[in-house]
Parts: C-alpha cells; sequence; structure tokens
C-alpha cells in the first residue's frame, strides 16, 4: 500500500468511529465501472456502493443535470413549492402504477417513513386501538439502523447494547407465508419485506412466496410493504423487483439508484388510502424532494427505466450466474451461488470466509466487500459491459481456485 493511502486511512481510523471496516483501499476517483486509489490504480466496481451506482459513476446526464440545478435552484425546504418536486412525483408515481410518492433521503428514513404511514393508517384507516399496532417483518431483514429498525431487526450485532427497542414488531422466518398466517392477529397493520434480502447475503425466496404471501395480506388487510431500496430500479432485472412475481404492493420503498449515483434520493410510494392518512406536521425531512434531488432522481429514473437496459441486466445476470457456476463447479469451499439480474452472491464454507477473498480480489483490481462473513457479494453498476464482467468473474473464480490449492 502506498504511503499516502496508509496515512490516510490512519487519519480515519484516529479521528474517525469505527463503526465500518472498509476493504484497505483509497478511492479518489470513478468513472463508469471503474474506480481508481490514490496511487492511480484502477479498479473495476462490483459493489456499485451497495446498488447506488447502478448507471455507474458520474453518468454524464447526472452530473449535468446534478449541476445545472445547482445553479438553478438548490434546498428551500417544503415551507415552499419547487418546480422539479411535482414532475419527479408524477414521475415516479407512473412508473410505479401508484397515486402518491413522499420523498425523503436515505433508505432508514424511507423505511421508517413506510412504517410510520403503515401505524397511522392501522389506526385511523384499518381501526386497530391506539398503541396497539403491530408490524410483521422478515427474519434476516435489513431495512437499516435507526433505533425503530434495530429493534426490528434479527441481528445480534446491530440491537447489542442499543436497546430498549421499539415495541410492536414480530418476526416471521423468511420465505415461510404459513408463519405469516399464524403471526397475523386483528392489530396487525403491515408486513414488510425485501423481495430479495440484500445484506442477509443475496437470499433469495422460495418461488411463489411473495405471491402468496401478498394474498394473505390481502385477505386479512394488512399492508404489503416491499422494501426495493436494494433491489429495486432494474437491479434483478425488472424495473421494480416485485414485478418479477406480477403483484402490485401498498407501499414500495425505494432508495440508493434513485438519486443517480450522486445524491441521497428516496422515497415511499403507495396507494392514496395509506399515503393519505398523513396531515400536514406528521412527517417531513428538510432535505427530502429538495429541487436538485427531484432533478437529478428524474434523470436516474430516465436512465433506469430504459427497457433496453432492463433486457441487458437480465441477458447478463443469466449469463453471469451460468459463468459463475460453470467456474466453480466441484469446489469444496462454495457452498451456493445465487442471485438474480446483477445482484449476486457466491457462498463460501464458513471456515474459508468471504473476507480473504474480497481481500485476494482487490490484489487483482476487482473491488467488492463481503456480506456476512461467508457471502462474496457481486453487483456491478448495470452499464457493465460483457467483457469487463467476464474478467471480474474470472479474477472470482481464480481467487476461489487460489484457496483451494492453498488449503489443499
Ligand atoms: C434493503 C435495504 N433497506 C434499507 C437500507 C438502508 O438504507 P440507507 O443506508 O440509505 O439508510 C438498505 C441499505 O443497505 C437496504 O439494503
Amino acid at each position: 500500500m502506498s504511503t499516502k493511502s496508509q496515512q490516510l486511512i490512519d487519519l480515519d481510523l484516529a479521528r474517525g468511529a469505527h463503526n465500518y471496516r472498509p476493504i484497505e483501499v483509497v478511492l479518489q476517483r470513478a468513472k463508469g465501472v471503474h474506480l481508481w486509489d490514490v496511487a492511480g490504480r484502477r479498479y473495476v466496481d462490483m459493489m456499485s456502493a451497495y446498488s447506488t451506482a447502478s448507471l455507474g459513476h458520474g453518468h454524464p446526464q447526472v452530473l449535468k443535470a446534478l449541476a445545472r440545478q445547482a445553479k438553478a435552484l438548490d434546498v428551500t425546504s417544503r415551507a415552499f413549492y419547487n418546480d422539479q418536486l411535482p414532475l419527479w412525483l408524477d414521475q415516479l408515481t407512473r412508473l410505479a402504477g401508484m397515486d402518491k410518492a413522499l420523498p425523503m433521503n436515505t433508505g432508514a428514513e424511507a423505511v421508517e417513513t413506510a412504517l410510520k404511514l403503515a401505524r397511522k393508517w392501522g389506526e385511523t384507516v384499518k381501526g386497530i386501538p391506539r398503541d396497539q399496532v403491530e408490524v410483521i417483518g422478515c427474519e434476516g431483514n435489513f431495512h437499516g439502523r435507526t433505533l425503530a429498525l434495530v429493534s426490528l431487526s434479527t441481528e445480534a450485532q446491530y440491537r447489542e447494547n442499543f436497546g430498549p427497542f421499539t415495541p410492536g414488531f414480530k418476526i416471521v422466518p423468511f420465505g415461510d407465508e404459513a408463519a405469516l398466517a399464524r403471526a397475523i392477529t386483528p392489530r396487525t397493520a403491515a408486513f414488510i419485506v425485501e423481495p430479495i434480502q440484500g445484506e442477509a447475503g443475496i437470499r433469495l425466496p422460495p418461488p411463489g412466496y411473495l405471491q402468496r404471501a401478498r394474498a394473505l395480506c390481502r385477505q386479512h388487510r394488512v399492508l404489503f410493504i416491499v422494501d426495493e431500496i436494494q433491489c429495486g430500479l432494474s437491479r434483478t432485472g425488472r424495473l421494480f423487483c416485485f414485478q418479477h412475481d406480477d403483484l402490485a404492493p401498498d407501499l414500495l420503498i425505494l432508495g440508493k439508484a434513485l438519486g443517480g449515483g450522486v445524491y441521497p434520493v428516496s422515497a415511499v410510494v403507495g396507494q392514496a388510502e395509506v399515503l393519505g392518512v398523513l396531515r400536514p406536521g406528521d412527517h417531513g425531512s428538510t432535505f427530502g424532494g429538495n429541487a436538485i434531488a427531484a432533478k437529478v432522481s428524474m434523470v436516474a429514473l430516465g436512465l433506469l427505466s430504459d427497457p433496453e437496459l432492463i433486457a441487458r441486466v437480465t441477458r447478463l445476470g443469466d449469463w453471469a450466474l451460468a459463468h459463475l457456476r460453470e467456474g466453480l463447479q466441484g469446489s469444496p469451499l462454495v457452498r451456493d451461488i445465487r442471485g438474480q439480474g446483477l445482484m449476486m452472491g457466491v457462498e463460501v464454507v464458513p471456515d474459508l470466509g468471504a473476507r480473504c477473498l474480497v481481500d485476494a480480489l482487490k490484489e487483482r483490481g476487482v473491488l467488492t466487500k463481503e456480506t456476512h462473513d461467508v457471502v462474496i457479494r457481486l453487483a456491478p453498476p448495470l452499464v457493465i459491459r460483457k467483457k469487463q464482467l467476464r474478467r471480474a468473474l474470472d479474477a472470482v473464480i481464480e481467487v476461489v481456485r487460489e484457496a483451494e490449492t492453498r488449503l489443499a
């Protein structure tokens, strides 16, 4: 590692809280699918900032919109209307086939917003007695790390020493609709689910699960909320991941790629019956829905909803999974290779762990991060070319094969 990198890492460690354990690379520049460190070394991005950089880094149309809008009108708060937000609301709701949207900034804020909507809808529309509303979530979920969201989490580390927790949450196993049916009571306002669990290690539910869960929710008048902050916006080969199952959620939560990779933009989208419960003052955000966010997001949505891009993701994703499965066939170190579109994971045996492989990938010019200790996350920008993807996947295959030789 260069001296400059080491100095910056030391400064970060000395002056910052240690709430992350980053890969030891100090980035300075990005363009398209590539990242450069402070020593000028180039890497291919197989992370996309957890699905944020789906359009690649520094997309020219996104940057142009950002610069122009920042000059024209920046942050004025929701104390006033601005000339961009209504257009973004219209675009987003049309794309989602829903009535209304509510802008926020980060994913966690949008999930909190959805939970507040569910609680107020539960009391004022469904008629659940005051302070009795329950929301059901899934084991292994990741919805963010605010106090309410760690209260909903089943991850020991996210909770340890952060209690007391927010009441009103129940947990059921992911993929088990019988457990969901048992958990629903007259006090249940909502069920929240990631169509593909990202942070849990790219976990896909059994086929048909989401449809059956959706039907159960409809039957019991429970809101069906999908958190597509990571898996949405064409990442899996459909604009919205729920479209694979041909269903309509009551609330859709988006973030990450919604800001074009350059600006924090998140949203809750849903039907008027639910979003209509909010009155002025019930909820808000100073930055949420500002003109820059709205303009940048409109451009991002335009690009991400391009049918050609979406079809490409399906083609590349199918090819990539097959390529990985072929290249890693018979490896005693690999437990599973899974994914949908360009959201993939390679699960290795716990004795090996994914961190050493991810570090070895860095040495080969491929940047990604392990999730849940044993899964290599593979989620490149959706604009990656097949040749670039092939090189990155071949590097994954090589580092696993090398580890086999080392451990033999
Ligand atoms: C599914 C899901 N929900 C919520 C979040 C939280 O988003 P943010 O980090 O922007 O608050 C994430 C972040 O990884 C996520 O993957």
